[in-house]
């Protein structure tokens, strides 16, 4: 009963400096704390010491400053959309939660910028820009759930990186609170801004282990007025490769998104979760949604049509199916963001977001699949952000810690031999920390170890997460 009764004396303290620089809804110690403070979508589970819910910058920074005194663990939380565990509270750790920075301050058409609290939810940042004509980029499957601060700590990517980038390229400026309570903000609205280090990167993708974003100035883009959707069954990796250099050599830069389902994600998503609509039954070993944004309604359907139809004329075997309406536009994406239901169909699983050159991609894919099932394991689902080389790999069965260890060791392993990444777009969290060096050198972990160090040397934010340190 000793960490019970040493639990109930750390609550008292952090409770005694808290609670006084807070509302009344701010402070909520652990036994009280909603089931949504103790997991994410990666389904591991911790229990908070206490929930802390403060309102703009400056209760986060009188927040920090208090704990840090404390050198009291600190866990940060946004939509809790994560997967790779990073925002599950370990022992001991008080949550902070930024959901109640809601607030879109400011949408300034004249320069292309939004600026927006930390809590607030993708959707409802797209539908605020949306109706002044703007765009704000990145998309990804939990836009309902996720929250902004969450995606630039992040450094989300999603289905429209090929055309607008990961979300660092939408961010102009940060306000961050550093682990002692220093309040850095860089809010201006220039564009090119050379004056020394650009601080905002170290904090982007920097998974909330360097400091806590409360606010952003994000670039925006114009609203396209048309889009074009397809889904492209096709046989054999090549003709995947094929596809995408036509679609960039004739759509340009309206190339919006290139999501490739491989058979064994389209069928459990059209088949078991009867996603899609029917006359969607398509064969061939590869499925892929393209789609195109334009500013010219008529000209880009023509266009895009046109493009298909020539890869189609080519290509024997091919079938296309372009969307006449929104509702198949819906219809398409329904099947490619089936993701996380087609994940529970095989859970408990284990989940990879890797990323590779294209050129290693088919032979990379077969040989990991050709291993895994040596192993036995047969449910596998496949689907991925090719356009950007990101691939998701699902592989079932795993529910044997001894299975899963192999599997992860196996993926991850061979994805560093072909030079690519442990993490497209999850970022390393606490799952795949183990296997960070497979695709970072001990020079550059040690180069971030001393970022983590110099930023918050008492190790309160985000502790253990991306490395360990001792
Ligand atoms: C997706 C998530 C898993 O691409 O990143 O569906
Ligand atoms: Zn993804």
């Amino acid at each position: 009963m000793l960490s019970a009764t040493s639990d109930a004396v750390t609550l008292d303290r952090v409770r005694a400096v808290c609670q006084p620089l807070l509302d009344s809804a701010g402070f909520i110690p652990g036994a009280d704390a909603d089931e949504r403070y103790c997991t994410d979508w990666s389904r591991a589970r911790g229990q908070p010491l206490a929930v802390l819910r403060p309102r703009n910058t400056e209760e986060v920074s009188r927040l920090l400053t208090v704990l840090h005194a404390l050198r009291q663990p600190v866990v940060l939380q946004g939509g809790m959309t994560g997967l790779t565990g990073a925002c599950v509270p370990q022992a001991g750790e008080v949550v902070l939660s930024l959901e109640r920075l809601r607030d879109i301050e400011e949408i300034d058409p004249v320069s292309g910028t939004v600026t927006v609290q930390a809590g607030v939810s993708l959707q409802a940042l797209h539908q605020a820009v949306e109706a002044q004509g703007l765009l704000f980029p990145v998309d990804i499957g939990s836009r309902g759930s996720c929250q902004i601060g969450g995606i630039i700590a992040n450094n989300a990517g999603g289905n429209r990186v090929l055309r607008y980038g990961m979300t660092r390229q939408s961010v102009l400026g940060l306000e961050v609170v550093l682990a002692d309570g220093t309040v850095i903000s860089r809010m201006g609205k220039v564009l090119k801004d050379n004056a020394g280090y650009d601080l905002k990167h170290v904090f982007i993708g920097s998974e909330g282990s360097l400091g806590v974003i409360t606010r952003a100035l994000l670039a925006l883009q114009p609203l396209p007025v048309s889009r074009q959707s397809a889904l492209v069954a096709v046989e054999g990796f090549d003709a995947v490769t094929a596809l995408l250099t036509q679609c960039r050599k004739r759509l340009g830069p309206r190339l919006s998104s290139f999501e490739v389902m491989w058979r064994d994600f389209f069928d459990i998503s059209t088949g078991l979760l009867k996603k899609g609509r029917p006359g969607l039954n398509l064969a061939g070993s590869h499925v892929v949604l393209v789609e195109a944004m334009g500013i010219d309604p008529e000209q880009d359907d023509a266009q895009f049509a046109e493009t298909l139809g020539t890869y189609q004329d080519t290509h024997a075997g091919c079938e296309v199916i372009l969307a006449q309406s929104l509702a198949d536009a819906q219809a398409i994406w329904s099947i490619r963001e089936a993701a996380g239901e087609a994940a529970n169909a095989i859970a408990p699983c284990a989940g990879f977001d890797v990323s590779l050159p294209m050129a290693r991609m088919a032979t990379w894919a077969h040989d990991v699949h050709v291993e895994l099932r040596a192993m036995g394991l047969t449910q596998t689902q496949t689907y991925g952000h090719l356009g950007d080389g990101n691939l998701h790999l699902l592989v079932g069965g795993t529910g044997d810690p001894v299975v899963k260890a192999a599997v992860d060791e196996l993926v991850h392993r061979s994805i560093g031999e072909v030079g690519g990444s442990i993490s497209g777009e999850h970022g390393v969290g606490l799952s795949k920390k183990a296997h960070l060096h497979y695709c970072r050198s001990a020079a550059e972990i040690n180069m971030m170890k001393l970022m983590k160090t110099s930023l918050d040397p008492h190790g309160i934010l985000n502790r253990g997460r991306i490395f360990d340190l001792p």
